[in-house]
């Protein structure tokens, strides 16, 4: 496997310099929520998993290691992945701390796998996961039976104090969160009888999707009040299979915003997973007027891909509401930055989930709208920006706070500003988009050391 990741490079410094328009064809890496969740499955399942397309994202690679902690086999040849699971209830204790990285998905996700086993285990990660929430999940978990030793505030480091006597349960999710609903379910894997999860508002379906592609027994009903009820059912054989992860509609937003802000831009974005319930960004984008057209559509791995073919457009902003908030709670960083250069007010409500991803996001993106001249207005959980109707200033220096969607946002931004906008770390990009910049100068953007 990759020599995974004991500490990243210094910060590295990066600019984005004005280009007038980007073209050419470029092809999404791998999704990261399906990735995670491929690896995953497949350590739960007996026999061989075979995945193409995983992203080599550093998040990702944090799983591999975790799960090879737990016993499975992972290994690459070239870009198929291999998984030999442990089965269901099966992972060994691990010898060592589990450090996750950056990685909130790895973490959430496999606290509902070590929860589930009948040892003591010991979770970690940088200092952006270290500061983000974790009682999210020990609250259902500790209710399965559970127990849970942590740093103030439900934060990591944190020991888990796992059982294999879970008791399942019924959990209505307290915020709209495909990792705790995930976190859930996984548990409810190696517990009797029947775990369920209500969700007021619908979010990624990855996990559904596939742990039945495994062979689990997965039911989803829509009850008439709204959101979705899951429920899974406890100790099921899972199955080895094979995986084709798509395109990343999280990673080719920033490519599709950068062609709909410069005028004359005309690129294809290959591969690109849509979702409905991930696809939230390029709706919004339609919306303000982007000519965005899903070409080639088909499905890989059980959900839906197309070609996005996008066009240079003049955005005009928008009010995106609330209830769209679960389908791109990840895209609000670079809608930020297309909202800068439309003409008008785009209002974004619904937010607060923002204020708990590797950084506050609200807050970044906000600081990092004010330090290039674009005018906005922060709420508790909106942000409303006012667009330039074109180039917005730029010239500013953006705080990322070991975030990667603020650095390629900003990023983007400067493509499209009037004078160049610098990132003071670009070193979180490999968490979810390693070639990030390689990918956006062959498309025609300018992006660099400084
Ligand atoms: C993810 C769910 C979302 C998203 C994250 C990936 C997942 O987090 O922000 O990048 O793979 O389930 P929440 O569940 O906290 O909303």
């Amino acid at each position: 496997m990759h020599q995974v990741l004991s500490s990243r490079p210094n910060p590295a410094k990066l600019i984005a310099r004005p280009v007038p328009r980007l073209a050419g064809q470029a092809r999404a890496p791998g999704d990261k929520s399906v990735s995670h969740r491929a690896l995953m499955f497949g350590a739960m399942a007996l026999g061989e998993t075979t995945i193409s397309g995983l992203l080599e994202g550093e998040d990702v690679l944090r799983t591999a290691a975790a799960l090879q902690a737990l016993g499975a086999q992972v290994a690459h040849e070239g870009a198929t992945w291999r998984v030999r699971g442990f089965g269901v209830g099966g992972g060994q204790e691990p010898k060592d701390v589990l450090d996750l990285g950056n990685s909130g998905t790895a973490a959430r996700l496999l606290l509902g796998i070590l929860a589930s086993h009948a040892f003591v285990s010991f979770v970690t990660g940088d200092p952006s996961l270290r500061s983000r929430p974790m009682q999210r999940v020990m609250d259902p978990l500790s209710r399965m039976g559970a127990r849970f030793a942590c740093r103030d505030g439900g934060r990591l480091p944190m020991a888990i104090l796992g059982t294999d006597q879970m008791v399942p349960i019924e959990y209505r999710l307290p915020m709209a969160s495909a990792q705790v609903k995930s976190c859930v379910l996984l548990a409810g894997l190696n517990t009797a009888g029947e775990t369920t999860v209500i969700e007021p508002e619908a979010t990624r379906d990855h996990t559904e999707r596939m742990l039945r592609h495994f062979g689990a027994d997965v039911r989803v009903a829509t009850p008439e009040s709204g959101g979705k009820r899951i429920t899974v059912v406890g100790w099921p054989e899972l199955a080895a299979r094979d995986v084709a992860v798509p395109g990343d509609p999280s990673s080719a937003a920033f490519a599709v915003v950068a062609a709909c802000i410069r005028p004359g831009s005309d690129v294809v974005v290959e591969n690109v997973g849509v979702n409905p319930l991930r696809a939230g960004l390029y709706t919004t984008l339609r919306e303000m007027g982007a000519d965005i057209a899903f070409e080639n559509s088909r499905e890989v791995g059980g959900e839906p891909v197309a070609d996005l073919h996008v066009k240079g457009s003049e955005l005009r902003g928008v009010e995106v509401p609330a209830e769209r908030a679960p389908t791109m709670i990840d895209e609000y960083p670079i809608l930020s930055v297309a909202a800068a250069c439309a003409e008008g007010t785009t209002r974004m409500l619904g937010l607060a989930e923002l204020r708990a991803k590797e950084s506050d996001r609200l807050s970044s993106v906000a600081a990092a709208l004010a330090a290039n001249g674009v005018k906005h207005d922060m709420g508790a959980d909106s942000l409303v920006v006012h667009g330039a109707g074109g180039p917005p200033p730029g010239g500013g220096l953006v705080k990322t706070h070991l975030d990667h969607r603020i650095a390629m946002s900003f990023l983007v931004l400067g493509t499209g500003a009037r004078e160049p906008v610098a990132i003071d770390d670009g070193s979180p990009i490999e968490t979810s988009f390693p070639g990030f910049a390689e990918l956006m100068n062959g498309l025609g953007a300018k992006i660099g050391a400084t």
